[in-house]
């Protein structure tokens, strides 16, 4: 069995303007599989939903968004799990932090501005373990920061005193305290250079191939994925449209939306320019009808404009949802 099996999954936020609802198909169904000891990355670009399915995984939904279809089934340790229907007690106590870690987008979020990132380390392990002696506490932490090459002396700093790329390896230090069985990371390498975005993304790569966990790196950035995932998918407007091996999606892309994100990735000495893709992605309140690409995709023909191309396996663990495949490879 999977680590994590998502069937179907409809996830949509209800909005309300002038007295007008509106429903924002945010994840319009969405199945994958994610195994142990595997880095899997979600490609695609802004608002195409893979915010929105991190808090659905996580267990971080709160109104406007709601799961209106679908299974999120984790196998954990200590049994299994849907987190569509798990209670907000049981993710607090039992599922966040331990089982299930999210670096979010933008990793100010998870520190607390007035409090030394110490406190911060002290309110999750109290929260979850409670603090019976303070010396071994901080020599547990000492430990833990150390382990991830951070010089101990963070824990005595405030978040603002501390650089955006240390900032994230102690989102990431945070995340570990309890060796969970996925750790979550939304974006985790965006706002950094190139270089300390190198340093980040090393360590969680070290983090994952050392207690073999599941990783699920959220990013628009195809160089980061080619770097670092093992497999990747790719979303467009709330859709799962392409997913393979990442070799495979570099080498041999299918869906014309992938083949377009690889192509747009610089290569050294190029000075051909790239040619960009027309149009924008669609408004998720009001999307095209069949493959949603299609008012965008060179290759559309009428059938793409009614009809939603179902995944089909392409062999090689690649799979990829579009009427205009070339081929089936054996
Ligand atoms: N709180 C909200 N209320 C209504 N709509 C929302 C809300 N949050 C996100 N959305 C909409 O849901 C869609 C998916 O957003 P999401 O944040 O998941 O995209 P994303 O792929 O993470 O984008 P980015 O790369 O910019 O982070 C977008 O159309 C967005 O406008
Ligand atoms: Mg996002």
């Amino acid at each position: 069995m999977p680590f994590l099996s998502v069937k179907n999954l409809k996830a949509y936020y209800r909005t309300e303007m002038y007295g007008v609802s509106r429903m924002v198909r945010a994840i319009d169904d969405v199945s994958l599989t994610l195994e142990s000891n595997e880095i899997y990355g979600v490609a695609g670009e802004s608002s195409c939903g893979k915010t929105t399915l991190i808090k659905v995984l996580s267990g971080t939904i709160k109104p406007p968004l709601k799961i209106y279809e679908g299974s999120v089934n984790y196998q954990f340790k200590r049994g299994s799990v849907d987190m569509t229907k798990v209670s907000g007690e049981e993710l607090r106590k039992n599922i966040r932090w331990k089982e299930i870690s999210y670096v979010m987008q933008g990793s100010m979020s998870v520190l607390n501005p007035v409090r030394r990132v110490v406190k911060t380390f002290e309110d999750i392990i109290s929260t979850h373990e409670g603090i019976k002696n303070r010396k071994e506490f901080l020599e547990r932490i000492r430990e833990h920061v150390k382990k991830l090459g951070l010089p101990p002396d963070v824990l005595g700093l405030y978040p603002h005193e501390l650089s955006g790329g240390m900032r994230q390896r102690v989102a990431i230090a945070l995340a570990t305290v309890f060796h969970p069985g996925l750790i979550i990371a939304d974006e985790p390498t965006t706002a950094l250079d190139v270089v300390v975005q190198r340093g980040v993304l090393q360590l969680l790569k070290e983090i994952q191939g050392e207690s073999k966990n599941t990783v699920l790196l959220v990013t628009h950035d195809m160089a980061v994925h080619a770097n670092v995932a093992d497999r990747v998918g790719i979303m467009y407007a709330g859709r799962l449209v392409e997913e393979a091996p990442s070799q495979l999606v570099f080498k041999s892309p299918q869906h014309p939306y992938t083949k377009h994100l690889i192509s747009s990735l610089p290569v050294i000495g190029d000075k051909s320019g790239k040619s960009g893709l027309e149009g924008t992605p669609p408004n998720l309140a009001n999307p095209p009808q069949g493959c949603r690409f299609h008012p965008r995709c060179p290759l559309a023909k009428e059938s793409c404009k009614t009809e939603v191309p179902v995944m089909r396996d392409l062999g090689g663990g690649q799979r990829a949802a579009c009427h205009r495949l070339e081929g089936v490879r054996q």
